[in-house]
């Protein structure tokens, strides 16, 4: 089983993932007596993440985020497609082979008040996943507490308080501590700092930004926030009803979106008027409900460039001269018939 590392080995994608899919079964409005439906929650997700590095993942509520996340931490299990970790497929959840994994991805989430047990000293927190894992013993376990506390900008002092004695930022930070205990080599955020103010969000970015470079971490990053998601990544995928829609730098992607989804979220963004590069588009529409996914380009209904052949015809997620990734007719320059806007 042993392989000795070769360049090609060194290169590889610390997290490779491909076309990956997970539908649910739900009922259609109208409660018990509603007719079954097929949701397809992530339908058909491609992307690598790199070791050291962060793919930020971004679109609106109910876009399939989360999901991904929970596919790649191989808690959910997809209905297609596959993911692989370290060259591995990831396990399914629960045996032992996942558990070892998942010493090496861990997860940070938008509420650590509900990450952390409330009856027990922050120190005992940061040091429990080195007991479940059995590594070290009592000295040793106190002190690698203790450096990661340092660490992530707490002092020892900290080690004898409870949750309820911090605030969302002090709580979130012991969040990192634990997760960071395990040595993992790829983190996975969601939301982890929406719930958080804003004057503490850039101190927690600042300090991710720190323990990526640190610990040569890798982040799947998932946020709302279009300006910290460019702030942290190194590159951005938009997804859109379950599937990505353009993906590239962030820098080339949130100055000059290609897809008109990424120009609609990047036109809401709060800036100054007077900053303003382009008018601000207004979406047509609610987005769609995902068990009754439009036909051809899932966003036509609300895109102020659908021409007809957007409407039948389901664009690929391919590149663009510049080299980010578009699943676009019109940004290809591959638009036909009649525009459908009004
Ligand atoms: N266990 C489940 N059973 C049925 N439907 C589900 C389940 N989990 C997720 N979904 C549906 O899958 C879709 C994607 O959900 P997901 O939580 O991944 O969205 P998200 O992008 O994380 O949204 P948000 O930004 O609100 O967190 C939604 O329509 C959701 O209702
Ligand atoms: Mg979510």
């Amino acid at each position: 089983m042993t392989e000795t590392p070769t360049a090609a080995a060194t290169d590889r994608a610390l997290l490779e993932v491909r076309d990956l899919r997970r539908s649910f079964q739900v009922r259609r409005a109208g409660g018990l007596f509603g007719r079954p439906a097929t949701l397809h929650a992530v339908d058909g997700v491609s992307f690598d993440l790199r070791p050291g590095r962060t793919l930020g993942l971004v679109g609106e509520s109910g876009c399939g985020k989360t999901t991904t996340a929970r596919l790649v931490l191989g808690v959910l299990s997809p209905t297609g497609g596959r993911v692989e970790f370290e060259g591995q497929p990831v396990p399914a959840p629960g045996t032992a082979a996942w558990r070892a994994l998942r010493r090496r991805m861990q997860m940070v989430f938008q509420d650590p008040l509900g990450a952390l047990d409330r009856r027990i000293s922050v120190g005992h927190q940061v040091m429990e996943p080195l007991a479940i894992h059995g590594i070290a013993a009592g000295a040793a376990r106190r002190s690698r507490a203790l450096e990661l506390l340092d660490a992530v900008g707490l002092g020892a002092s900290f080690f004898q308080r409870y949750p309820h004695e911090l605030s969302g930022g002090q709580r979130q930070r012991i969040v990192l501590a634990r997760a960071l205990i395990l040595e993992p080599s790829l983190l996975v955020c969601d939301e982890p700092i929406s719930a958080l103010d804003v004057s503490i969000q850039a101190q927690v970015i600042n300090l991710l930004l720190d323990l990526q470079a640190r610990f040569d971490l890798a982040y799947l990053f998932i946020s709302h926030d279009l300006k910290v998601v460019r702030q942290i990544s190194h590159e951005v995928a938009v997804m859109y009803l379950g599937r990505i829609v353009e993906q590239g730098d962030p820098d080339r992607l949130l100055v000059d979106p290609a897809h008109p989804y990424t120009q609609a979220l990047v036109s809401a963004i709060p800036v100054a008027a007077a900053a303003r590069r382009r008018p601000r588009l207004i979406l047509k529409g609610d987005p769609p409900n995902p068990v009754d996914r439009p036909g051809g380009c899932a966003f036509h209904p609300r895109c102020p460039a659908a021409t007809a052949r957007c409407a039948i015809d389901t664009p690929r997620l391919k590149p663009l001269p510049d080299g980010r990734l578009v699943a676009c007719h019109v940004a290809h320059g591959e638009a036909e018939g009649p525009r459908l806007a009004a």
